[in-house]
């Protein structure tokens, strides 16, 4: 080495001061949490598997003092020599220790005794780190304040666990949980997998478990982007889900009996029959938004069951939240650590270290599960992705959660809906001579929501009249489809009208609804599994004119389809019966297909129905300027565009427009889309039929009818199609 290269004292000095103030702020914190509690509060000990708090704060100095002071800085001496016997953890290689369940016999030193070894300690570390920082010191230093941050949140649990003993359920902090009544609704979000790495890639401190950084093999599959709810918890139970033993592992069903656990750790039902939880701030009202916490593993895999889901392995958690996809993922460290499906085992070519520090990890990889993430009460900074944690599965007073996740189909890769197409279709539509914009564009989460909330107003009867309809000839329907049948459904939505088939047909095995709108689709086939645990739900995110594949779950079975509301009337005649022949093909021969058709009758009747009075459906109309301004980057001017709804006798359809109240020009992708004061969008129709002019059309198709049921004024079609 040149003079030139030797790093000057003043560099080494702030180097060193760096150290030591990072160190001392570590070593502070820990005092922080001390510090509203009493000596008695320290020495407590709610259970074996937890600690003292005083005795968190002593193993964490003796750690230092052990791996760092004595090997590393000479003259030390220790502050008394029977702690090495008091708080040495599981570290065989330094020697015997007090058994961990007896931690709480351990009276003396007292917390303050406990605070004079910290501070001799902490001024022995600074000594060590401004003299030797050399590179094994500053190694071990990493490891000692990562671990004791380990030790921040281990004296929380602890606590928690403490106080929750107490009659008198002390608060911890006075400030209130946070409020989460905005959590909203649950988007799965699609990974495609394949050959991917997993763990450290550095640069900075990692445990040895993290490491040797190695290839795995995934699956395309989908991660839940939020954490599962406590409302999401208390349906589960009320659904029974600690009562059903399908649902679980075999050593879980033995726990929670052994255990009599029915809920959450922590959580009560009170007189009312409200349930409550004891938090760090003290017992509180369940939050229905806020993410679940204290469940064990095995009641993490019994939710994953009940959901019809799964939990995702470490590998598929850790590649989503590296992936450019995985930046929509929600609470990914700092609500609750999550259960992953992985048992806690070595990576390939892992080698624990030489020595006692060789304890850390390794010895503890076996008959635990690994948890990734990271919680509301981790050290800020302390956790990164590649960051495993580990507990037995039947614990739960860490502050634990669920996040689910589900494989993805074949068919769902297959038929995914490139994200251009609503660019290139819009395009299309707005620069044509006759401006349009196709209807399937009506439904994001914000469309779906509308269509949902046009279903139950006043003027809009062919919701309330094929309801109505299904509700009486469902017998009939049912005693057409045999035992173990699929039901498929297209443009499914919300699954309202599913319900009343699904009530007639116990002997449906599988439903797969499809639909274009994923959060429509999510949200059903969440409730519906709820709702029918027997029943598989195999939903598909699709065009249902591109769908050409029914999912796994559903071949080789006999399926009925199912096409209400009238959606069919989406379509021009001749792209009606295109789609019917479609269908036939999708179903395959031998299906049955039932078809909801709204009938042609007086436009006093038709047109409010799309003109509604509170103009519910005018703002299901606009969304589609919505999207295309939120999604394609569009400058719609949402103001300068009025609802109409035209009844068109001609063509026999209702007619849904959006009209340019002036002059204007708006832009999209670099194009100038001009409007003249009232010209028009025509954004959807709505083809009424009269019954036999439907049953043509259907026979065009290669359906035969085998039955049809009209309702009476206002009518409305259910046809029965054969193929
Ligand atoms: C009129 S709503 C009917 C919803 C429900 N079936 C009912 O009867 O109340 C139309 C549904 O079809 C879906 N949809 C519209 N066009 C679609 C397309 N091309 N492919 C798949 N789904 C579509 C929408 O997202 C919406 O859920």
């Amino acid at each position: 080495m040149s003079p030139d290269d030797t790093p000057s004292r003043e560099a080494s000095e702030a180097r060193a001061i760096a150290l030591a103030d990072r160190y001392l702020a570590v070593r502070r914190r820990t005092e922080s949490l001390a510090r509203p509690l009493s000596p008695e509060d320290q020495g407590a000990q709610s259970m074996p598997d937890a600690s003292p708090v005083k005795w968190h704060r002593a193993h964490t100095a003796w750690f230092f003092e052990t791996f760092l002071l004595t090997p590393f800085l000479p003259g030390y001496r220790v502050f008394d020599p029977a702690f090495a016997y008091l708080f040495n953890s599981y570290y065989e290689a330094v020697g015997p220790r007090q058994p961990r369940p007896l931690r709480g016999l351990i009276t003396r030193p007292s917390a303050e005794e406990v605070g004079a070894y910290r501070t001799h300690v902490d001024a022995a570390m600074v000594r060590l780190l401004t003299t030797s920082p050399t590179a094994e010191v500053i190694e071990r230093l990493d490891l000692g304040l990562a671990h004791e941050e380990q030790h921040q949140e281990l004296i929380l649990m602890d606590l928690l666990h403490l106080f929750a003993q107490s009659p008198l359920e002390p608060a911890y902090r006075e400030t209130s949980p946070p409020d989460r009544s905005a959590a909203t609704g649950l988007r799965y979000l699609a990974f495609e997998g394949g050959l991917i790495e997993i763990g450290d890639d550095g640069p900075g401190f990692a445990f040895d478990n993290e490491r040797p950084r190695h290839k795995v093999y995934l699956e395309p599959y989908r991660l839940a982007d939020r954490l599962v709810t406590n409302g999401e918890w208390l349906a589960f139970i009320e659904d029974g889900g600690y009562r059903r033993p399908d649902l679980w592992l075999s050593d879980g069903w033995a726990a929670i009996n052994e255990q009599g656990w029915d809920a959450p750790l922590y959580w009560r039902r009170e007189e009312n029959g409200a349930w409550t939880v004891m938090t760090l701030s003290g017992r509180r009202p369940v939050d229905p938004h806020a993410p679940v916490g204290h469940v064990s593993y095995y009641e993490a895999a019994a939710f994953a069951a009940w959901s019809g889901r799964r939990l995702p392995t470490e590998a598929e958690w850790e590649a989503a939240v590296r992936a450019p996809e995985g930046q929509e993922l929600r609470q990914t460290s700092d609500e609750a650590w999550q259960w992953t499906a992985s048992p806690y085992g070595a990576y390939p070519g892992f080698k624990p270290g030489a020595g006692a520090l060789g304890e850390y990890n390794g010895k503890f990889m076996v008959n635990q599960m690994v948890l990734r993430g990271g919680a509301a009460e981790t050290p800020p900074g302390h956790t990164r992705p590649s960051y495993r944690n580990f507990f037995h599965p039947a614990q739960r007073w860490a502050f634990t959660g669920v996040r689910l996740a589900d494989d993805m189909s074949a068919l769902d890769r297959e038929t995914a809906t490139p994200a251009a197409t609503f660019l290139e279709d819009a395009l299309a539509g707005l620069t044509a001579d006759r401006k349009t914009l196709p209807a399937k564009y009506f439904y994001d989460a914000e469309g779906s929501r509308l269509f949902e909330a046009i279903c139950d107003l006043p003027e809009y009867y062919p919701t309330r009249t094929e309801t109505a309809l299904l509700r009486r000839i469902a017998p009939e329907i049912a005693a057409r489809v045999m035992e173990g049948a699929a039901l498929v459904e297209f443009g499914s939505g919300a699954s309202t009208k599913t319900r009343i088939l699904l009530d007639a047909m116990p002997q449906l095995a599988v439903y797969v609804p499809i639909d274009i709108s994923r959060s429509a689709l999510d949200e059903a086939s969440e409730a519906l599994r709820r709702d029918y645990p027997g029943l598989v739900v195999a939903p598909l995110v699709d065009d249902f004119t591109r769908a050409v594949r029914l999912p796994a779950a559903a071949r080789g079975r006999p399926v009925t389809g199912f096409f209400p509301g009238s959606t069919i009337g989406n379509f021009a005649p001749a792209e009606a019966e295109d789609f019917l022949r479609g269908a036939h093909g999708l179903l395959g021969d031998g299906a049955m297909f039932v078809v909801g058709v709204d009938i042609a009758k007086s436009p006093d009747v038709l047109v409010p129905a799309y003109d509604d009075a509170q103009g519910v459906t005018a703002a299901f109309n606009r969304n589609v300027l919505v999207r295309i301004n939120s999604e394609l980057g569009g400058d719609f001017d949402l103001d300068a565009f009025d609802h109409r709804a035209v009844w068109n006798a001609e063509e026999s359809r209702m007619e849904m427009h959006l009209v340019s109240r002036v002059d204007q020009t708006a832009h999209l992708a670099g194009r100038e889309i001009g409007f003249n004061a009232g010209e028009t969008i025509h954004t959807e129709n709505s083809y009424k039929y009269a019954p036999e002019m439907f049953v043509e059309l259907a026979r065009r198709a290669g359906w035969k009818v085998a039955a049809r049921w009209v309702s009476d004024s206002p009518s409305f079609g259910v046809f029965a199609l054969a193929g």
